[in-house]
């Protein structure tokens, strides 16, 4: 079958470009030549009709509101699947058999601790300082005692820092939640689940067994497999981009974390339960829907909308169903559930939200969920970090395994001034 191509007329000649297909979604126009043959640049910031490479690890259908990890669909996997399985699946690239889980657990387990001298960087820190800022620079400080797992080159190094960040991200976060609230930091412990570790890693204390809660852990567990990777987002981007450079992973993930910071991005679970708290009860939601539409108001409905996704957030389905699960659990019985459940009706059925497409996303439920199990808003998107970190070196093996991968340097369309006298300053 001959090759499919898109043509160009440009300058008065034709232009022919090839058109690859992936295994499923859009085809891609390849444009690598444009450039060489017309002296143009295409022209797309923030991306929104731009493929940066070829993957095989996530793939989302923004319009069904499909997202498959390696194939897998979403709801499989939080249903069927704990978080050290898909964290074998992102990494290796399908579902572990009892052997290999029970191996990479091992693996994971035994990278859990962090090298005794880093508890001293925490000293260094305000106690008020958000755990984020934190978390960027103990991360990438992890370069400073892991000199045996930096070199990009060897496929060993390589597995060993994806298993110590995968590892300690949730010892590093912990420490980050201690410090916050001067309680001693607690070990990992290696009998325990990942999940069940994080929890007793931040809620325990040295001076009493740590009893953990089943359905918390379920509940972590399944809040970690809805975060673990989402295709090309911004903060996966920027750990492609940082480590097309050949940086460290250590320092790749750090930028990462920098990035989902962000309320627009991975900081909206905190932003949107500061909202829900503003917005306080169900009858002042119109007041604030209001404002979400207006244009001369930057206020937005946080936890509403997505790049991607013109349909439900599918991770929101599973995510509204461990609220309730988690509340019920709890006993807890939080009024912003309530204006919650009211907001997501509300905007479904304006027209604004609905001829924009702008359904609840991952985080509209996650915080409530994380607040009712007692972390702070500040922890949010920490969580989200930790989880997200699978998929940060999942995806940054994937492109340092691959043969096209060179070092991203986007171009642009300059508009400023052209080539001018300098002038001295007695003239200026
Ligand atoms: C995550 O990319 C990923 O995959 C991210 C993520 C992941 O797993 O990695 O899914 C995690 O970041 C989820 C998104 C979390 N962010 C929020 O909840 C913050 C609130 N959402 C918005 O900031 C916004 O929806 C974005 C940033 C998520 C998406 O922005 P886009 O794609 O650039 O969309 P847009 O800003 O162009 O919005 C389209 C229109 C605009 O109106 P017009 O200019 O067309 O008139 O919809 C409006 C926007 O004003 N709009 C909203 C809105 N989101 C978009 N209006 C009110 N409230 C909102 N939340």
């Amino acid at each position: 079958m001959s090759e499919e191509s898109a043509t160009f007329a440009i300058n008065g000649h034709n232009l022919d470009m090839s058109v690859m297909n992936g295994s499923v979604g859009p085809k891609v126009i390849d444009v690598r030549k444009l450039y060489a043959q017309t002296g143009m640049f295409t022209y797309d910031p923030g991306f929104t009709s731009t493929a940066s490479c070829e993957s095989k690890i996530t793939y989302i259908d923004g319009d069904q509101g499909v997202l498959l990890y390696r194939g897998y669909q979403i709801q499989d996997l939080a249903e069927h699947a704990n978080f050290m399985e898909v964290c074998y699946l992102l990494l290796f690239g399908d579902l572990p058999t009892s052997e290999q889980k029970k191996k990479f657990i091992h693996d994971v387990t035994y990278h859990t601790m962090i090298h005794e001298q880093l508890k001293t960087f925490f000293n260094g820190f305000r106690r008020d300082a958000h755990p984020m800022a934190i978390m960027v620079g103990v991360v990438g400080a992890l370069a400073a005692f892991y000199h045996d797992s930096t070199d990009i080159n060897d496929p060993h190094q390589r597995l060993i820092a994806s298993y110590r960040l995968i590892a300690k991200m949730p010892t590093i976060a912990a420490m980050a939640y201690k410090y916050s609230i001067g309680q001693p930091f607690v070990y990992p412990r290696n009998d325990l689940t990942y999940a069940a570790n994080f929890l007793q890693m931040t809620f325990g204390v040295p001076c009493e067994e740590y009893e953990v809660n089943p359905t918390l852990e379920r509940a972590m567990d399944r809040i970690f497999t809805l975060h673990a990777d989402h295709e090309q987002n911004a903060s996966t981007s920027t750990v492609r981009l940082a480590g097309s450079s050949g940086a460290n992973p250590f320092a790749c993930i750090a930028a990462g974390i920098a990035c989902l910071w962000g309320p627009a991005h991975g900081g909206a679970n905190e932003a949107c339960l500061k909202m829900l708290q503003e917005i306080g009860t169900v009858d002042k939601i119109p007041e604030f829907v209001a404002r979400a539409k207006d244009k001369d108001d930057p206020f937005r409905l946080m936890g509403f909308g997505h790049r991607v996704y013109k349909n439900f957030d599918p991770r929101a389905k599973v995510m509204r169903q461990s609220a309730h699960e988690v509340l019920g659990e709890l006993g807890v019985d939080d009024p912003l559930l309530d204006v919650a459940m009211e907001l997501e009706r509300i905007a479904l059925e304006d027209e604004y939200f609905v001829e924009k497409k702008l359904y609840p996303n991952v985080d509209f439920y996650s915080g409530i969920i994380l607040k009712a199990m007692g972390f702070p808003t500040t922890m949010f998107t920490v969580l989200f970090a930790l989880a997200r970190t699978v998929g940060w070196i999942s995806q940054w093996n994937e492109m340092i395994e691959d043969p096209l991968q060179k070092i991203g340097r986007p171009r642009q369309l300059y508009t400023g001034p052209t080539v001018r006298e300098f002038k001295p300053i007695m003239q200026r």
